[in-house]
C-alpha cells in the first residue's frame, strides 16, 4: 500500500507552512539582495531571474562548484523568458570557475536497439528527453556533451572538459564515467520542481553498490564523431536484470525518495520553493556515503516494498503532482511527477492530474 494519501487535495491547501520555509541551508548570511521569494508584483509562481538567483543562493549553490541539475519547468509556474532564464540563473550562481552540468539523456536508443535498427549516436544532434532546460544547456555553443548510449551529459564551465570526455565503452556509472569525475568534483546535485525519483545519483549508488538485480549491458552501436564521419563502437549501458514475471522491475520498483528522505533526515539536503517549485541541493558525496552503507545491510534500500510497486515515499516539504501518462521517446508509458507548492499553479495544470500530499512516514521504513 502507498504511504501516499490525500488524493484530490484542494489547491493550495497543502503544508503551507512546510512548503514554504527553507530546510538545511548553508549557516552563512544570505546576500542582500536573497531575500525568499515571496510574492512579486505578478504572484508567487511569476519567476524572475533575480528570484531564481535568490533561492539557488538559499539552498547554497556557490560559485565554482559543479552542479548536476535535474529539472522540470512547469512546476515554477511562469518563468519570464522560459528555460533560457533558468540555464543563465543557474550559471550566474555558479560563476566562470563553476560548472553545469544536466543529463541528457536518450531513451530513443532504447527503441531503436529493440527493433534491430542499426543504431546511430549522434551527440551533436541527438535532442536530449530530460526537458527544456537540459535541452536548452544541450544547445549552447559553449556546451561540451558526453557519447553515450542512453545516459549522456551536457557541460559548462570550467570542468566541463574532463566531465564530457570520458571513455564513452565503459558502463555509465563506472568509477571512471563522466558520474566518477563528478563524485570526484564534489559535484552538487539540484532537483528543479521534481523529486529523487529522478536523481540519477542514486543509480550511480546502485551500481558502486553492486545491487543484484541490475547488470551491465554492452551496447552496439555506430557513433558519429565531432568531424562527421561515423566509427562502429560499443558502449555501456546499465539495466534491470531480467524478472521472473518478465516486467521490467518484477516484483518492486524504484523507490529513490527512500534514500532521499533519510538523506534530508541526515540535514544533508537544503529545500526551498524557488516560486512554485519545490528545489533541493546535496552534494553527490553525501548521497553515495548513505546509499552505499545503507545497501550492505539491504540492497532494497533503492526500491520499494516487495509487491508494493505503487508504493512512493513521501517527503516533507510541498505535494506530489501526477501527470496522465505519456508515452516516453522509447515507447514506454510514463507517468512525470512534480514537487510542488499549489498543484494548480503549475503551468498547463489538468485536470486529470493527480495531487497527493505526501505522508512522511514516521521513521525509515524497513524494506
Ligand atoms: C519529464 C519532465 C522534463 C517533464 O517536465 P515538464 O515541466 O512537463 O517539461 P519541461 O521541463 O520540458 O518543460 C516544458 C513545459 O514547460 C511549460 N512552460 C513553457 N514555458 C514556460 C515558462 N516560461 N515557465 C514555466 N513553464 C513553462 C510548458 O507547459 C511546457 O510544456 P509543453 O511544451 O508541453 O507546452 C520532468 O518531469 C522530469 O522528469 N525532469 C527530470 C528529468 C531528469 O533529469 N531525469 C533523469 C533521470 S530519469
Amino acid at each position: 500500500m502507498s504511504n501516499l494519501v490525500g488524493i484530490g487535495r484542494p489547491a493550495g491547501a497543502a503544508r503551507p507552512e512546510a512548503t514554504h520555509r527553507m530546510r538545511n541551508a548553508p549557516q552563512d548570511p544570505a546576500p542582500q539582495d536573497s531575500a525568499p521569494s515571496g510574492p512579486t508584483p505578478s504572484g508567487p509562481s511569476h519567476v524572475t531571474r533575480t528570484d531564481l538567483v535568490a533561492g539557488f543562493d538559499r539552498i547554497g549553490l556557490r560559485p565554482g562548484q559543479v552542479a548536476l541539475v535535474h529539472s522540470a519547468m512547469r512546476p515554477f509556474g511562469h518563468v519570464e523568458g522560459g528555460a533560457e532564464t533558468v540555464v543563465d540563473a543557474l550559471l550566474d550562481v555558479l560563476g566562470p570557475r563553476g560548472t553545469l552540468v544536466v543529463p541528457t539523456f536518450t531513451f530513443a536508443h532504447e527503441a531503436t536497439t529493440a527493433a534491430g535498427d542499426r543504431l546511430l549516436i549522434d551527440p551533436a544532434n541527438d535532442p536530449s528527453e530530460m526537458g527544456t532546460i537540459s535541452e536548452t544547456v544541450r544547445r549552447r555553443p559553449d556546451a561540451r556533451r558526453t557519447a553515450a548510449f542512453r545516459h549522456s551529459f551536457a557541460a559548462i564551465g570550467r570542468r566541463a572538459e574532463p566531465i564530457a570526455s570520458v571513455d564513452h565503452g565503459l558502463a555509465p556509472f563506472d568509477l571512471r564515467s563522466a558520474f566518477g569525475v563528478m563524485l570526484a568534483l564534489d559535484a552538487q546535485v539540484v532537483l528543479l520542481g521534481v523529486t529523487y525519483a529522478r536523481s540519477t545519483s542514486h543509480h550511480f549508488a546502485e551500481w558502486l553498490s553492486e545491487v543484484p538485480y541490475r547488470h551491465a549491458v554492452v551496447r552496439e552501436v555506430r557513433l558519429r564523431q565531432p568531424d562527421g564521419s561515423i566509427i562502429e563502437t560499443t558502449m555501456g549501458d546499465y539495466q534491470p536484470r531480467p524478472s521472473p514475471d518478465g516486467s521490467y522491475y518484477g516484483s518492486r520498483a524504484t523507490d529513490f525518495n527512500r534514500l532521499g528522505l533519510m538523506l534530508e533526515r541526515t540535514g544533508a539536503v537544503s529545500v526551498t520553493p524557488i516560486g512554485n517549485a519545490i528545489v533541493r541541493r546535496f552534494a553527490m558525496r553525501s548521497l553515495i556515503e548513505l546509499a552505499v552503507a545503507e545497501a550492505e545491510r539491504d540492497h532494497n534500500i533503492f526500491r520499494t516494498p516487495e509487491g508494493q510497486k505503487a508504493h512512493i515515499t513521501g517527503l516533507p516539504d510541498g505535494v506530489f503532482v501526477f501527470s496522465h501518462e505519456i508515452r516516453d521517446a522509447a515507447g514506454r508509458p510514463e507517468t512525470h511527477f512534480w514537487n510542488v507548492v499549489n498543484p494548480r499553479a503549475v503551468a498547463g495544470f489538468r485536470d486529470d492530474w493527480r495531487v497527493v500530499v505526501p505522508d512522511v512516514p514516521a521513521a525509515d521504513p524497513a524494506p
